[in-house]
């Protein structure tokens, strides 16, 4: 069998999708403007993990999970600039030991989409000092817990944020600015690289990487040049220059012209890789924002119920590529926003079977986190996305494993045995 002992079969969420309250970063503002998220929705009590995180916890040992990935809420562990709050240090302490007694693996993520909303006044993500900033907060989540992790995950999906954020002007701060969009990539990257060395240093035995989003960007046309241009241009761009440039050390055109920046290079222990599905592309010269390359869903596909292509053999020609940089793949998130939960069962073991394809084939893939454990905020899609293995009702805050759940713990099960 193709998965290797001690292969990974976790889960994923990030505090503000899950948590509820969390009235003191960006997102929560953003959230009371009106027209961002669908339906005028809020995060509200979101699914209350803060509080019921040993509940959540206890189901993820039921279902014979051995991993989970979540992510700290800077704005609680720093509520005001270089103010640390003991309480919330401690609950984050709870939730890793909580997971530890049960066998379960904790791999943390230090940011996941918000920042505070002392940092969102000072400029957030454009402000050069948020290098600095994210370091200090660095230094003090390892000071605090550092001894207790082992898997970290800097920054979740760098490019995403930057594009939704400052390109797409769909997430906060709303921008539309091609320059302010590289210039957040140039920041995330330099935060990344430093938070990195921080935990290295801290914790010399600690494992460090970034959850990037990667997706299959294929040609519309494969006959016609252009498109195949235009793929290939955005592939680049978006798929694999930040990768790239942690991995050598210097900001690769877009973020800059190969000029090296100190303590960068190698700075990924693991590949983590965040896979959903699909884009195909023509050149379209209506399309300027996104170098003139037009995003299409592939015709009669099998989609999500958000219009996503479910391609699971995306997620292997993935795995494929990133063999190039010799290092062990995590998959940090894959996963279905479905109200069909069959649609999610096939999904799930249509994906394991494309990682198992992936590990006869040489690719190091050492854990996989199936997103979400829970229902949750989809940020601008509010509760109206369904990822959850378990199934929230929202108005009481009960879990329901879905048969997809069962089906996920035996299947990890049944290929761990295998192992
Ligand atoms: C990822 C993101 C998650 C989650 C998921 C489903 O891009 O990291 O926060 O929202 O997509 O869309």
């Amino acid at each position: 069998m193709a998965f290797p002992p001690g292969f990974l079969w976790g889960t994923a969420t990030s505090s503000h999708q899950v948590e509820g309250d969390n009235r003191n970063n960006d997102w929560w503002e953003w959230e009371e403007q009106t027209g961002r998220i669908y339906a005028g929705q809020r995060s509200g009590e979101a699914c209350d993990h803060y509080h019921r995180f040993l509940e959540d916890i206890e189901m993820m040992a039921a279902l014979g999970l051995n991993a989970y990935r979540f992510s700290l809420e800077w704005s609680r562990l720093e509520p005001g600039p270089d103010q640390f709050s003991t309480p919330a240090i401690d609950h984050y302490g709870e939730m890793i030991a909580a997971l530890k007694a049960r066998g379960i693996e904790p791999v943390v993520t230090l940011h996941h989409f918000t920042i505070p909303r002392w940092l969102k006044e000072a400029g957030g993500f454009l402000n050069p000092e948020v290098v600095s900033l994210f370091d200090r907060y660095t230094k003090e989540v390892a000071r605090a817990l550092g001894k207790e992790v082992t898997y970290w995950v800097t920054i979740n999906e760098p490019m995403v944020l930057a594009t939704q954020g400052f390109l797409l002007g769909l997430w906060p701060p709303g921008h539309k600015n091609l320059a302010e969009t590289l210039k957040v990539a140039r920041h995330l990257l330099l935060a990344h690289g430093r938070s990195y060395r921080r935990l290295k240093e801290a914790h010399p035995g600690a494992l460090v990487g970034l959850a990037k989003h990667y997706r299959i960007i294929d040609p519309l046309r494969s006959t016609s040049w252009l498109d195949r241009l235009s793929a290939r241009l955005l592939d680049y761009i978006f798929n694999w220059a930040f990768t790239d440039s942690a991995e050598r050390g210097r900001l690769k055109v877009p973020f800059g012209w190969g000029q090296g920046v100190n303590d960068l290079a190698g700075t990924q222990d693991f590949m983590g890789v965040n896979y959903y599905s699909r884009d195909m592309i023509s050149f379209d010269l209506r399309s300027p924002t996104t170098l003139f390359a037009r995003m299409r869903v592939r015709e009669g596909s099998e989609t999500n119920d958000l219009g996503w292509e479910v391609y699971p053999e995306g997620l292997y020609r993935l795995l494929m590529a990133l063999k190039r940089y010799r290092k062990p793949i995590l998959i940090t998130e894959n996963g279905i926003s479905t109200g069909d939960d069959r649609q999610r069962e096939r999904f799930l073991r249509e994906h394991l079977h494309q990682v198992e394809r992936a590990l006869g084939d040489g690719a190091d893939v050492r854990g996989y986190f199936y997103w979400s454990l829970l229902d949750n905020f989809e940020w601008a899609e509010g509760y109206r996305a369904r990822f959850g293995l378990l199934e929230v009702d929202f108005a009481t805050q009960e879990r329901m494993p879905r048969p997809s759940a069962r089906l996920y713990g035996r299947l990890a099960k049944g290929y761990g045995e295998g192992a």
